[in-house]
């Protein structure tokens, strides 16, 4: 039996000095193998908006998307704490809007966990949800469903008023019950800052080494992203290209009539196939 990672887990590893590792997830089967593997957190991003669904942002994703992933990476994880995005306006309403939405991942799609973006003006959405018993991840910085209020994906935290933002920010979201905080796309400096300030674990991305841990955009991780690669991701392998030779092969071997081989081929003995033949005997072919 897998040992679970809980809540509990990352708070003990933030104390004993221990990084946590999380990645995104969005099916079954990288679940399985992300989970095998030793990762302590999968996250059912939102990012899928981008990455599986092809938009250009997360902003089109429904609480629905989000349900329906969760359910298959519940199915394929053993061990890891699931965490699932709360997706564009499913929480801003009001915090019972949240509470509903949470409650229905929770539910329907097996999470442990949800993650909301925003600062300190999500502080009494975090608190219902926590009061309520569902745990929630914070996550500043770069806010990605912000994208059109930001002016785009970039590095925030670069003034002394956006800095001391981003530090009040987890302050409160620490204060209102949340239990880590992703730090995305913030100066190595400041992610360091806020890590060392929280007795909250920081899971950064693109937030530099000091955070108590780290998470990547599975797709971006294995090299399985077509078109713009943010410069915080490194690719542990180049799975696009395998799948292109592989397909490319597959057109030639089928052109050429060399697949299916034998090894890929199911034959009758000639006795049956001869006995089949016989009470065949007689019927016309279709192409007569
Ligand atoms: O949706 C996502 O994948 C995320 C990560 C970038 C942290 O929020």
């Amino acid at each position: 039996m897998t040992k679970k990672v809980t809540v509990r887990t990352l708070l003990n590893m933030k104390k004993s000095g221990e990084h946590i590792a999380m990645m995104t997830a969005y099916d079954f089967p990288t679940a399985k193998l992300l989970s095998d593997a030793g990762l302590h957190v999968l996250l059912v991003g939102d990012s899928l908006g981008m990455v599986v669904q092809g938009h250009e942002t997360t902003i089109p994703v429904t609480v629905d998307h989000m349900i329906y992933h969760t359910s298959m990476v519940s199915r394929g994880a053993d061990g890891p704490l699931i965490v699932t995005d709360l997706p564009f306006m499913s929480y801003h309403a009001s915090p019972e809007v949240a509470l509903h939405n949470a409650g229905r991942i929770l539910q329907e799609g097996g999470a442990h966990a949800v993650k909301l973006e925003g600062g300190r003006e999500m502080a009494p959405t975090v608190a219902r949800l926590v009061e309520a018993g569902v745990p929630v991840m914070a996550h500043i910085g770069l806010t990605p469903q912000s994208v059109h209020a930001l002016g785009g994906f970039a590095l925030q935290g670069k003034t002394v008023a956006s800095a001391k933002r981003i530090l009040d920010d987890a302050r409160a979201l620490e204060a209102a019950g949340a239990f880590a905080v992703v730090l995305e796309a913030v100066p190595a400096q400041l992610a360091a800052l806020v890590t060392q300030r929280l007795r909250i674990p920081t899971i950064g991305i693109g937030a530099g080494p000091d955070c108590d841990g780290q998470v990547l955009v599975f797709h971006d991780f294995i090299g399985y992203t077509s078109g713009y690669i943010p410069k915080h991701n490194k690719q542990f392998a180049d799975v696009a290209n395998t799948i292109s030779e592989a397909a490319r092969a597959y057109v030639d071997e089928v052109g050429g009539g060399s697949f299916p081989g034998e090894a890929q081929t199911i034959r009758l003995s000639d006795e049956t196939w001869e006995t089949i033949l016989a009470e065949l005997k007689g019927e016309s072919d279709a192409t007569n």
